[in-house]
């Protein structure tokens, strides 16, 4: 199987990475508009070829990931869902709901596979928290609590096109809990604060919220974020039910010191980032895409349930900026 990559930057490298290392993929590849760039990530990764143009990425590949700036996703796909490849493209597909709405209502037309690059999505722990839910054993859930704090802040020339805080960083948990509890959201409350740089202020952002989220049948979920934390890089979900608790991320690496006599105490060895942290996730979500390529397994991240994170980030930048909670609709990702 032959597998392209269309944007070979931060996350496209990574990703050209793992995929050249699976037993399944004969070859990756690799597309970049950036004259050379191709050229010099494919020198340095055996198994992969630069390749000049993304028709001919699109004629030679069997699937294609597209890991190129969120502004060309919606185009780029577009490409590949009528030259009828299966597509993984990374988050957000669009950063825009009308323009996401619009996009997935394609996507569905044309019948071809799109996976979102939403890797809590395939980090084994989480993966098993969500099948043992839908099994039932953790009963009710009463409670979910998300974490997802950065190591240290992004380059701050990053900032005023990021789109914020909650379509930057907490997106990911925004998919992941409501995925997980499978019920829809039908309130929103947010608040944020800048307590780690003037620059997020300068770029009307925060760098430190909390969310509140309510679940139709009346669980609830806090999750919040931050863009410091002096230990490490701490991403955990946490579920409590009426039959188990149970946590993901939590491990001997996870960047938090316990005061308990003989309790966890962060050392050297914490996460510094989300690539380490999720590198199984990665990993594993390589495999999957490799796989419904092959026609073996269902798509676990498509397109239409991309709307609902993006419409959750929408409403908690709408509620921090108001101070007020923001009921949803809960339609938005029905057909
Ligand atoms: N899932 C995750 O954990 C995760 C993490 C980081 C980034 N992302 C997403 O991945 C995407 C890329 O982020 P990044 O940090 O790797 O960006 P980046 O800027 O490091 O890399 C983007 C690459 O795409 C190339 N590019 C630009 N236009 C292109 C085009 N039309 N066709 C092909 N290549 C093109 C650029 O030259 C660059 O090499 C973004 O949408 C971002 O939201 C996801």
């Amino acid at each position: 199987m032959r597998i392209g990559v269309a944007g070979v930057g931060r996350i496209g490298t990574m990703h050209a990475t793992n995929l050249a290392a699976l037993a399944q993929v004969d070859e990756v590849l690799l597309f970049d508009p950036v004259s050379g760039r191709a050229a010099q990530a494919s020198a340095g990764l055996p198994g992969t070829t630069a390749i000049d143009d993304f028709d001919d990425l699109l004629k030679s590949s069997d699937g294609v990931l597209l890991a190129t700036p969120t502004n060309t996703h919606p185009a780029l796909l577009r490409e590949a869902v009528a030259a009828g490849v299966p597509t993984l493209c990374e988050k957000p597909i669009a950063s825009d709901l009308a323009e996401m709405t619009k996009l997935v209502e394609e996507v569905e037309a044309s019948g071809v596979e799109v996976l979102v690059g939403f890797q809590r999505r395939f980090d084994p722990a989480v993966f098993e928290l969500h099948r043992r839910i839908r099994a039932g054993e953790v009963g009710d859930i009463y409670l979910v609590r998300a974490i997802g704090h950065d190591a240290n802040p992004p380059d701050f020339g990053y900032l005023p096109a990021s789109g914020g805080i909650f379509r930057d960083l907490f997106i990911h948990d925004l998919d992941a809990v409501p995925w997980l509890v499978g019920e829809p959201v039908v309130e929103v409350y947010a608040s944020g604060s800048v307590l780690v740089h003037q620059a997020f202020a300068d770029a009307d952002d925060v760098d430190n919220a909390v969310v509140l989220l309510k679940f139709a049948g009346g669980a609830h979920a806090t999750l919040s974020g931050g863009r410091h934390d002096p230990l490490g890089y701490d991403h955990r979900i946490e579920v409590l039910g009426s039959k188990d608790s149970l946590t993901a991320g939590l491990d001997a690496r996870t960047p938090l010191t316990s005061l308990e006599p003989g309790g966890h105490v962060a050392g050297p060895d914490a996460y510094p980032g989300f690539p380490e942290r999720f590198h199984r996730a990665y990993m594993n979500e390589m495999s999957v895409f490799v796989d419904v390529v092959a026609g073996k397994v269902a798509n676990p991240s498509p397109a239409r349930e991309s709307l609902i994170s993006l419409q959750l980030a929408e409403a908690c930048e709408a509620s921090r900026r108001s101070g007020a909670p923001v009921r949803l609709d809960t339609k938005v990702a029905s057909k």
